[in-house]
C-alpha cells in the first residue's frame, strides 16, 4: 500500500482534531478505506507554542516555502483560517500540482472562484467538506449523492455560536451581552465575536452552498445579511407566547425566476423541524425535487467533529493519489 504524504498547515483546534483522528484511525482507515496516510509535516505560527498533541521530531515547520517545494507530499491541508496567507497558499499548493484541503469559509467565499481556477487549471481537486457546518456532510450530500436532484431549497442553520446564543436566550430568559459572555466563557464564542454575532459566518457558509446547489457564482456580498445583535429579550417572549422561537437562518431560494439568498433572525413555529436544534448544534433542510426534504444535523464545530471532515477528504484524495 502506497504511503500518502499530507502537510498541515495549522495546528490549532482543526489541526490538533485532524492530527488525533489521524493518530487513533490510522489503522483503521488503512483497513477500510484501503490507504496509507502519513503527517510529513506541520506548519504552525510560533513553534514554541505548548501543543496538546505530541509530535515526531523535525516534523513541525514555519517554513511554507520547504513544504510545497516537496515532491513527497501528495496532499496539503488548510487549517490556518482567515484570508492570507491562506489563499495563496491554497493557490500555490495547487499549482505545486498538490491535492488541497481546507475547511475555510472565509477564504473560499471570498476568493473561491479563483481557487477553483486554479485547481481545474492544474487537474487537481480541492476539498472543502469542513468548511460548512464542520462534522455535517452536506457539501459531499450536494456533489454527489443529490445530483440526481434539482435542489429547490436550503434553509439551515449554519451558525453554532448563534444559535447557542439564542438558545439561551430563549430558555434562561438572558439578554443578548450575558448569553454572548457566557458563550465566550464556554469557548464557543471568539473574543471577538462580530463574523458569528453579525451573520458574516453563515452568509460565508450560504455562498458555499448556493455555489453547489444552484450553481450560482461565490458572491458573498450579494447576501442579505443581519445578525443577532439586535434580537431582545422581548422579542423572543413575544414569539414564545404565540408558540414561535427565533433562529439566525441561512437560506437560499429561488423566487420569481432569481435566487434570493439572506442570513437574518426569523421567526419559526415551535413544530417547525429546525426549531428543535438548540445550543451550538447545525442543522441544513434541504428540498429537493425528487427526495423532496432532507435534514442534516449534528456538531457544526469543535476538534473532532471538525476534524472527522478534514480527514474524510484526505481519505478521498489519497484514495486518487495513491
Ligand atoms: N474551530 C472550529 O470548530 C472550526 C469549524 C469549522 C471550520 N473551521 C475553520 O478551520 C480553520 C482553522 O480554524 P481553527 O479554529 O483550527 O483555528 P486556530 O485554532 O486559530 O488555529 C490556527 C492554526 O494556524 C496556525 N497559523 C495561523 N497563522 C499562521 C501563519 N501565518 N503561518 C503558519 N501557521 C499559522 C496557528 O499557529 P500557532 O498554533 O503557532 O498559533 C494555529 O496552529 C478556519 O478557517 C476556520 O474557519 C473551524
Amino acid at each position: 500500500m502506497k504511503k500518502v504524504r499530507v502537510a498541515l498547515l495549522g495546528l490549532g483546534t482543526v489541526g490538533t482534531g485532524t492530527w488525533k483522528i489521524l493518530r487513533d484511525n490510522g489503522p483503521m482507515i488503512e483497513e477500510k478505506a484501503g490507504c496509507c496516510l502519513e503527517v510529513a509535516r506541520v506548519l504552525v505560527k510560533n513553534p514554541e507554542k505548548k501543543r496538546a498533541v505530541e509530535l515526531p521530531e523535525g516534523i513541525l515547520t514555519t517554513d511554507f516555502e520547504s513544504i510545497v517545494a516537496d515532491p513527497s507530499i501528495d496532499i496539503i491541508v488548510e487549517v490556518i483560517g482567515g484570508i492570507e496567507p491562506a489563499r495563496d497558499y491554497i493557490i500555490r499548493a495547487l499549482q505545486a500540482g498538490k491535492q488541497v484541503v481546507t475547511a475555510n469559509k472565509a477564504v473560499l467565499a471570498q476568493h473561491g472562484s479563483d481557487i477553483f481556477a486554479a485547481a481545474d487549471a492544474q487537474r487537481r481537486t480541492i476539498k472543502y467538506e469542513a468548511s460548512v457546518c464542520g462534522g455535517i456532510p452536506i457539501i459531499s450530500a450536494l456533489q454527489q449523492s443529490l445530483l440526481s436532484n434539482a435542489i429547490l431549497e436550503i434553509t439551515g442553520i449554519l451558525n453554532g455560536t448563534t444559535n447557542y446564543i439564542l438558545t439561551r436566550m430563549t430558555e434562561s430568559g438572558k439578554d443578548f451581552d450575558t448569553a454572548l459572555k457566557e458563550a465566550q466563557g464556554l469557548g464557543y464564542a471568539e473574543a471577538d465575536p462580530a463574523a458569528d454575532v453579525m451573520g458574516v459566518d453563515a452568509a460565508n457558509k450560504l455562498a458555499i452552498l448556493a455555489y453547489l446547489a444552484f450553481g450560482l457564482k461565490l458572491d458573498v456580498k450579494s447576501i442579505q445579511t443581519e445578525g443577532i445583535t439586535g434580537v431582545t429579550q422581548r422579542d423572543i417572549a413575544a414569539a414564545r407566547e404565540a408558540d414561535f422561537c427565533i433562529k439566525l437562518l441561512a437560506s437560499a431560494k429561488k423566487i420569481n425566476g432569481t435566487y434570493r439568498l439572506k442570513v437574518c433572525p426569523e421567526v419559526i413555529p415551535l413544530n417547525h423541524p429546525l426549531a428543535g436544534v438548540s445550543g451550538v448544534n447545525n442543522a441544513v433542510l434541504v428540498k429537493g425535487n425528487a427526495v423532496n426534504e432532507l435534514m442534516f444535523y449534528g456538531q457544526g464545530a469543535g476538534e473532532m467533529p471538525t476534524g472527522s471532515a478534514v480527514v474524510s477528504d484526505i481519505i478521498a484524495l489519497a484514495l486518487q493519489v495513491a
